[in-house]
């Protein structure tokens, strides 16, 4: 991209008033009363909801220099569940789920990413599984594709249809706008691979995504080295 047509893009956010706001990651335009009152709406309860004063007893599963990864599970109490389900919803939301039913609620284990500020800036939900379609990785588009060779192109590019064993598969996973691509998704699934079976770490290829967004299928390839 040359410097003439980040001037271009800037002038149009300029016109329109496009703002990102920079605690809550809301993109809106400033100029429109509509948006500023849903911004408004929005702001306080997402910042209260992503918010972690601390818990008594944390399952603290993973430390680093800038945060650490605790572990919620169904039977933990109240305060400690009810975190975990306001910040999968969040997720839900800005992923399109409507329902935020988990396929065996009872065994998920929800892992929550913590930054120094004390908010919840990644959300991780794992679920044991038995098997799972490979996503496999777009080929190459050859030129003179008829309509036909697309369709099959792209069914294929989608998953396999061979069923493979798999252990835990990863029904949800986000992270904060405003805090991607500082490797908090491959921590917390680092630190899953290692504490979701007690005693034996999981390889890769044990881990399953479900049903991955384009964001989602960027990143699992890249972590899984497909
Ligand atoms: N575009 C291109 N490559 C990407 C992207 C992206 N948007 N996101 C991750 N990657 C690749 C990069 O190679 C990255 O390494 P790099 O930053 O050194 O280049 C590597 O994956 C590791 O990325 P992380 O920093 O660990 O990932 P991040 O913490 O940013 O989280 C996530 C990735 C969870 C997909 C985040 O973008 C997100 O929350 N998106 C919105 C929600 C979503 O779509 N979640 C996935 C749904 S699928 C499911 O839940 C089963
Ligand atoms: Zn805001």
């Amino acid at each position: 991209q040359n410097d003439d047509d980040q001037l271009i893009i800037d002038a149009g956010q300029k016109q329109f008033g496009a703002t990102t706001c920079n605690s809550c990651g809301m993109l809106y335009s400033a100029d429109s009363p509509e948006d500023n009152f849903q911004h408004t709406q929005f702001h306080q309860r997402f910042l209260d909801t992503i918010k972690f004063v601390g818990w008594k007893k944390e399952r603290v599963v993973a430390e680093f220099w800038d945060g650490k990864i605790i572990l919620v599970l169904p039977e933990d109490p109240k305060y400690a569940t009810k975190k975990a389900e306001d910040v999968r919803r969040i997720a839900d939301s800005e992923l399109g789920f409507q329902q935020v039913n988990l396929s065996s609620p009872s065994a998920a284990k929800t892992y929550l990413f913590i930054n120094s500020d004390k908010m919840v800036v990644g959300c991780l939900v794992a679920e044991p599984i038995r098997q799972a379609f490979r996503v496999l990785a777009q080929p190459e588009k050859p030129k003179d594709m008829t309509k036909e060779d697309f369709m099959d192109h792209h069914r294929a590019w989608c998953c396999s249809s061979v069923p493979e064993k798999a252990i835990c598969g990863v029904s949800r996973i986000w992270v904060f706008s405003l805090m991607r691509r500082k490797s908090i998704a491959t921590r917390l699934l680092d630190t899953v691979r290692g504490s979701f079976m007690y005693g034996s770490p999981l390889t890769k290829e044990e881990i399953a995504f479900s049903d991955p967004t384009p964001d989602g299928k960027l990143f699992a390839t890249k972590y899984c080295g497909t």
